[in-house]
């Protein structure tokens, strides 16, 4: 039987050394996310999120603590291990795109598939059929910088998602773009949502957060507050029906 836990961080703290100081980006963070759910992360700037999901993406390793990834210890795993885990079962989206500039949007979204070792021919054809997916075929063979904010933002959607990952991590996707443009980004991730796909999304947008099911608040580090946001939309609900 294939456990519904994901992802357990169990007290996880993450100190930099900045100099003399010590700063203390995570303290003692306890969190378990479930396949299929898709959590906003939230909290003012300096909380530690990035600092999180850099560690959930397995880029940087925790000061103290364990993080269970799909019931393993990636304490316990090599680089090679998790370079491994990161191509095959993670997606990530940033802020920025993070798109290859001399690379046409295909070539982008390809990637990943080049790094996992799959045939040129199965290569264009799964990314083609991404790339469709997000509604940019016909922009395959555009350079980035041909490309509006929404549709870099598509293509790295497409570059996250081609390798079929178990998780797709989001810092601030919408963070550069216009307000109607990341709206259309964010009903791609409830559609995504809706088809099974596991996200865990980073916000300072509170409209965007209240799109997710679940918001976990970071503030200075710790996780002051992890709630269903549909059980508070039906809460108001009911207080609304009992109003009227
Ligand atoms: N490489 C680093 N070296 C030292 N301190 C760091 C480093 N990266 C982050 N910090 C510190 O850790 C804390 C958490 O930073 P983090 O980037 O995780 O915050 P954030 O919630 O993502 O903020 P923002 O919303 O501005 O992106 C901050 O106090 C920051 O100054
Ligand atoms: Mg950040």
């Amino acid at each position: 039987m294939t456990s519904h836990i994901l992802i357990q961080l169990d007290q996880i703290t993450k100190v930099y050394q900045a100099g003399e100081v010590a700063i203390w980006a995570l303290r003692d963070i306890n969190l378990v996310v479930k396949r299929g759910e898709f959590v906003a992360i939230v909290g003012q700037s300096g909380s530690g999120k990035t600092t999180l999901l850099d560690i959930l993406g397995c880029l940087s390793r925790p000061t103290n603590g364990t993080y269970w990834f799909a019931g393993q210890s990636v304490e316990s795993l090599s680089e090679q291990a998790l370079t491994v885990i990161r191509n095959q079962y993670i997606g990530f989206i940033f802020q920025t795109f993070h798109l290859l500039p001399r690379k046409t949007a295909l070539e982008n979204v390809q990637l990943p598939l080049q790094y996992a070792g799959v045939s040129s021919k199965e290569q264009s054809l799964q990314s083609l059929t991404m790339l469709d997916r997000v509604g940019l075929l016909d922009r395959a063979q555009h350079y980035p910088t041909q490309l509006s904010g929404g549709q870099q933002q598509r293509v790295a959607i497409a570059r996250a998602l081609v390798n079929q990952p178990k998780i797709l991590f989001a810092d601030e996707p919408t963070g550069n773009l216009d307000s109607c443009t990341g709206k259309e980004i964010l009903s791609m991730f409830q559609a995504l949502h809706e088809q099974g796909q596991t996200i865990v999304m980073i916000t300072h947008d509170h409209e965007l957060a209240m799109n997710a099911e679940r918001r976990v608040t970071l503030s200075d580090g710790q996780v002051i507050n992890d709630e269903s946001v549909l059980s508070s939309l039906s809460l108001l609900q009911d207080t609304h029906e009992l109003d009227s």
